[in-house]
Order: C-alpha cells, then structure tokens, then sequence
C-alpha cells in the first residue's frame, strides 16, 4: 500500500466520519495530512487500505481506534502563554473578582495542558500574595491522547522558554537523570487541576457557571453551524459576569447573538438580554 493512495471517495468517508465525531470540517487539501496521520494504522491494523481502514472506524465494531484515529487527525498545537494579552485581562478579572467564593476557570479545548497550567500559574501567583480570591480551573478537550499528558504535566525543557523566570522557579521542576531534558509541574499545582474528556459538539455536562471560559484556537476548525452551537452551549456555562476568550485570529461576529466584544478575543454576555 501506498502512503498517497487515498482515493476521492476514502476522502469523503474519512472527512465526514470526522466532522459527525468533531465537528470539524477538513477541505480535499487534507489529503496528504490524512494520509501522513493514519497511514501507520492501517498498517498497525493489517488492511491493505485505507477504504478497508475506514470501514472499520465505521463499523463501530472498534471504538478504541475511532478513537485513536480521531485524536490523530486533530491539531493539537499549543503552548504556555500563548497570546499573553488574555492571561493579563485574565489577572484583571480575578483581581477584581468576589472573594467569597472560588474564581472558576475552564479550559475547554485544552489540548496537551500548557493553557491549562498557563491560568493556573497566573491565578496562584495572585492568590498567594492575596490579590485574587481561591480558584478552581478545568481543562477539558475532545482528544485521550492530548489529555494524558495535560494530567502528566510532563513537557519537552524547551517549552520553558514562554514561561517567566519567576513563575518557572515556583511551579516547575527541571527533570533529573533519566528524566534530564523534561519539565514537570509541580505535583501541588497539578493536583488542583480537574481534567476531562469532554466533546464540544455534544451536550455538555451539568457545570457550574464559569467566570471565565477559554475556547482558543479551535473555532477555526468547525464549520458557522458548529461554531453556532458550541458557542450556545458555552454561553449557558457562564456566569452573569463571565468572560469568553477565543485565539485573536477567531471571531465571534455574525455567529451568535448575546455576546459583547470587550477586546480582542474577548466576549463576555450581553447584560441587556
Ligand atoms: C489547536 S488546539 C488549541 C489548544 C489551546 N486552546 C491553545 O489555544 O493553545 C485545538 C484543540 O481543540 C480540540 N478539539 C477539536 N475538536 C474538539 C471538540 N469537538 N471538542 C473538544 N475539543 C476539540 C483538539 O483536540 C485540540 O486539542
């Protein structure tokens, strides 16, 4: 078999089991990706193609394959403190927040956790020198894979390089011996975090209102409809005052109604509705 033998009509049946899983819409010009991301798996499955693949993932007879097939064909780039601006408006908000209650925090396309970790950092660091009340932060993302190293902590030592000197002191340890050019968060830190598989095409699951939702970087991928509803959805998981943020190169213009733009990438509901 071939790494390029992707047929109009596999295409098709791949691109459309992916956006009923996802929601998100990849155009003919993915072919090459596809084929680069799941041509091992056809291999690790004994077909000889990436039809008889596919039949397969949509057999529902192997929900752990659709699974890994799914993850594989998301994109997962991130990385800490990844367009600051938000973390400062972030800081702001929690600085200004009710301190009779935790400040709550999701991250709901979190991919491998350094968003996640990002929040965490900025929030402990105020909560300590008391400019911010308690907090809780959530990540959350479609993708096993990512998750399991968000839960980890465990990064590459170059994904250091976005993190201030002083909060890298505080809430990461260098990797020793066998684990000499890694990054750990800190155990203290990590615990506070709850992570969880979570599809944000389907309905959500009962959560408490949020002061602040990130969903950055993964609007570019669905289609108006899809955004549509994600966005609905998340708008029932704000609290009065929350705050949406969305990646600076998304925006939520023409996709729903009751959202007010306070900044860029940053929504927070319409009080007059
Ligand atoms: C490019 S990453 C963005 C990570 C991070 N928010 C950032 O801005 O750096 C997009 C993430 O969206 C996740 N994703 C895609 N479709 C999703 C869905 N339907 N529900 C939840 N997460 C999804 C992917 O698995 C991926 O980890």
């Amino acid at each position: 078999m071939e790494l390029n033998s992707l047929s109009d009509l596999d295409f098709v049946m791949i691109r459309d089991l992916l956006f009923q899983q996802t929601g998100i819409s990849i155009t003919p010009n993915k072919k090459a990706l596809v084929c680069s991301r799941l041509f091992k798996r056809v291999q690790i499955n004994h077909l000889d193609s990436f039809g008889a693949y596919f039949q397969r993932l949509l057999s529902g007879q192997d929900p752990l394959e659709l699974q890994t097939a799914m993850d594989l064909l998301t994109t997962n780039e991130t990385y800490f403190f990844r367009e600051p601006k938000h973390f400062e408006v972030l800081s702001g908000l929690a600085e200004k927040a009710d301190r009779s209650r935790p400040f709550r925090v999701w991250s709901a396309a979190c991919s491998t956790g350094e968003e996640v970790y990002t929040i965490a950092m900025k929030l402990a660091e105020l909560s300590r020198i008391g400019r911010a009340p308690t907090w809780q932060v959530r990540g959350s993302d479609i993708s096993t894979r990512v998750l399991e190293t968000a839960r980890s902590g465990h990064y590459p030592l170059d994904r250091k390089d976005d993190i201030p000197d002083e909060l890298l002191k505080r809430y990461c340890l260098y990797g020793i011996g066998e684990y000499e050019g890694t990054l750990l968060i800190d155990k203290a830190l990590r615990d506070k975090i709850e992570f969880a598989q979570i599809n944000l095409i389907e309905p959500l699951p009962q959560l408490v209102p949020f002061d602040v939702i990130f969903l950055r970087n993964v609007l570019i991928y669905f289609d108006l409809p899809v955004k549509r509803k994600v966005i609905t959805q998340l708008m029932a998981a704000m609290a009065p005052d929350g705050v949406l943020f969305v990646g600076l190169a998304e925006s939520l213009n023409g996709v729903v109604d009751g959202l007010v733009s306070t900044g860029p990438g940053t929504y927070r509901l319409d009080r007059r509705r």
